[in-house]
């Protein structure tokens, strides 16, 4: 038997942990994998694959990206927008299908993420043998407690506030980390209580800066002199839009700029002397710490599973410790965000982290 695995959306650290997963279990099966490159992309007339022996997976384990390649953008794009979904014109499908069964696939298994997981949903419910794995860095899939990669960026997160902190101290200033998560607070609210982060803010939580102003005039009053502030990239602007760079040829819009402008309004409100940073796609890049190693390979292992006993439609899960699965559309077309009442958030405020509100 032979079955397809290809990655779709942005990269990931834990990616390459799915790929040697999938091809390792699939090789004690006897079955031969095509890995299609650069997303769905690659399934389209003549195809761009490569097969993937288990010795073509040595060493990628530890490694960051995908020896796929991967594209947000292109002929299968399902996301326009925030909430909005295409659908994938039927003369791409036909085309994709081609390939499919030229190459006499028996199961397709996708890793991606809201995105590429709607596309998969559309293929199976027009007949294809998909399998979902979901992936993101930002954790915002419903109906798995963690994806892969998140655990790699929240670690990126952490060395750039320990870094912050040092500087931040020597010069009594305000240091502000800008970090990714679209329009999900999570890499935010785990990196920065780990970090140590004083201040967390978060697209689920509407902040005044004039409090956070305060706060840390009252932080400077008790002698603590330098203040960490995290915001997500997807925090709002006080008139409620979003910071956007640009537009995607997709239609997303990509998100950024609100470090930049919450450092000049605090250091207006609090004259203190205020830095922003960024760290971007920093949180993306690099090798995947442990977990998500364990998480990629225990993912890729439950994709050819669900091959082997036929359930398509299906994505891979993780809850409470155990790797099962669910149907592809409990996970797709809702995001899971930060609960603003939920016990993160009160733990966050518990040990005095102010979050704007
Ligand atoms: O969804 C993952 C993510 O890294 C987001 O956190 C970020 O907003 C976006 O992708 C960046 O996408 P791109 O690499 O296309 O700029």
């Amino acid at each position: 038997m032979r079955i397809g695995i290809l990655n779709s959306g942005g990269d990931c650290p834990g990616l390459n942990a799915v790929i040697h997963g999938v091809v390792g279990a699939a090789s004690q099966l006897g079955w031969e994998v095509i890995g299609f490159k650069d997303g769905f992309e690659g399934l389209l007339p003549p195809g761009d694959y490569k097969v993937l022996r288990p010795q073509d997976t040595l060493g990628i384990l530890k490694l960051g990206g995908t020896i796929l390649g991967t594209t947000n953008k292109g002929h299968f794009a399902a996301k326009v927008g925030k909430g909005d979904i295409a659908e994938v014109p039927a003369d791409i499908v036909a085309k994709a299908k081609r390939t499919m069964e030229q190459l006499e696939i028996r199961a397709l298994i996708i890793v991606g993420g809201d995105g590429s997981l709607t596309t998969g949903l559309q293929l199976y419910r027009e007949g294809w043998p998909i399998i979902g794995v979901p992936k993101t860095i930002d954790n915002d899939l419903r109906a798995t407690a963690m994806t892969f990669g998140f655990d790699s960026a929240v670690s990126t997160v952490v060395d750039g506030l320990d870094r912050l902190h040092t500087t931040a101290e020597s010069h009594k200033r305000i240091m502000v980390l800008e970090v990714m998560g679209r329009h999900a607070g999570w890499i935010a609210l785990w990196g920065g209580i780990a970090g140590g982060a004083d201040v967390i803010l978060l697209p689920e939580i509407p902040y005044d800066t004039e409090k956070v102003a305060e706060f840390i005039k009252a932080r400077d009053a008790q002698g603590h002199h330098s203040t960490l502030v995290v915001v997500a990239e997807g925090a709002h602007l006080p008139s409620g839009e979003l910071a956007t760079i640009a537009e995607n040829a997709g239609g997303e819009v990509r998100l950024g700029g609100i470090g930049d402008i919450v450092a000049h309004r605090l250091e207006s409100l609090t004259g203190k002397e205020t830095r922003s940073c960024t760290l971007g796609h920093l949180q993306r890049g690099g090798a995947p710490t442990a977990l998500d190693r364990i998480l990629g390979t225990r993912f890729g292992v439950m994709a050819v599973k669900l091959a082997e006993e036929g359930r398509f439609g299906r994505m891979v899960s993780y809850q409470a410790y155990h790797v099962d699965s669910v149907p592809i559309e409990e996970a797709v077309n809702q995001l899971r965000l930060v609960e603003p009442d939920g016990e993160m958030v009160k733990a966050a405020k518990a040990v005095g982290i102010c979050l704007g509100d």
